[in-house]
């Protein structure tokens, strides 16, 4: 390890830390990097988490969809403000922290980018909020799912002729993520409504919603299918629920994967 080199421009919590740029102390060997990054950098509460690998540095301060999308972020950064609730369960379900539902009709506008950075900053606030008021962080108290990664898993587990012991691996992974999907405080379900499903999984998609609706637990949404026809390809019930909880922000503009600056 060098001595010299801090490493606050790869630690998510750096903006909230207060060892944080700190030579001697803020390195790859601090405890917290490596309950939130993992020992490698690839691992901890991140990795618990689901978040793809390339999104694992990502947050609010970092983003580059920031740029071209000022509205939306000065929207989202007053939405994360919002995190401060998160230690107050008694709250009434009105003042709760909202849902959001992010989407746009072009592809590769920087929804799932910023999601994840919300999702990182829900993060960051959860563990250093918790060592504040002298409480155990949760080791998964955000969870990223994308709709193609679980139906994959669907079709894996359910798909005919498939080895039996590939679809009972992928049948123990598929439910795992539908409780974690269910049961986790802030959720990231990416790509709602991309591919057609079949009528047993859009069955477990509505029970994840439902019960998240239910229990008043906030998940951000992205899509290409507006807010208001999302019912259509679902429970016009469940979206009716989902729609009064949910905040829509539209992204605008042409595609930007690819781009680099
Ligand atoms: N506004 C932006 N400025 C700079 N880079 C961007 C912007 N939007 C997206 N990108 C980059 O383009 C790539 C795709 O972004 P992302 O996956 O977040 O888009 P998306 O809206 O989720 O796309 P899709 O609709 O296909 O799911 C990423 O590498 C991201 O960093
Ligand atoms: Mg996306």
């Amino acid at each position: 390890m060098d001595s010299n080199k801090t490493n606050e421009q790869n630690c998510i919590i750096s903006t909230l830390c207060t060892i944080s740029g700190v030579k001697g102390k803020c390195h790859e060997l601090c405890p917290h990097w490596i309950t939130i990054h993992g020992a490698t950098g690839e691992g901890g509460r991140l990795f618990a988490a689901n978040i793809p690998r390339q999104y694992i540095h990502t947050t609010l301060s970092n983003s580059a969809v920031e740029e071209s999308q000022p509205e939306v972020y000065a929207i989202i950064k007053k939405y994360v403000e919002s995190f401060q609730k998160m230690f107050d369960p008694t709250l009434p379900e009105k003042d709760r922290i909202k849902s959001l539902y992010l989407y746009s009709n072009t592809t590769g506008t920087g929804k799932t980018t910023t999601a994840i950075s919300i999702a990182n900053e829900y993060l960051k606030y959860h563990y250093v909020g918790s060592i504040k008021r002298g409480l155990k962080p949760k080791r998964r108290p955000v969870y990223f799912m994308g709709m193609n990664e679980l139906q994959t898993l669907y079709s894996e587990a359910t798909r005919p002729n498939v080895p039996k012991e590939i679809a009972e691996r992928a049948s123990s992974r598929y439910y795992e993520n539908l409780e974690a999907m269910k049961d986790v405080d802030f959720l990231v379900f990416d790509d709602i409504g991309l591919r057609s499903s079949t009528e047993a999984f859009t069955s477990d998609i509505h029970h994840v919603i439902n019960h998240r609706n239910t229990t008043v637990k906030p998940t951000i949404y992205t899509s290409n299918i507006p807010l208001q026809d999302i019912g259509s390809m679902y429970s016009k019930q469940i979206w009716d629920r989902t729609r009064d909880m949910c905040l829509e922000i539209a992204f605008s503009g042409e595609s930007k994967r690819g781009f680099r600056r």
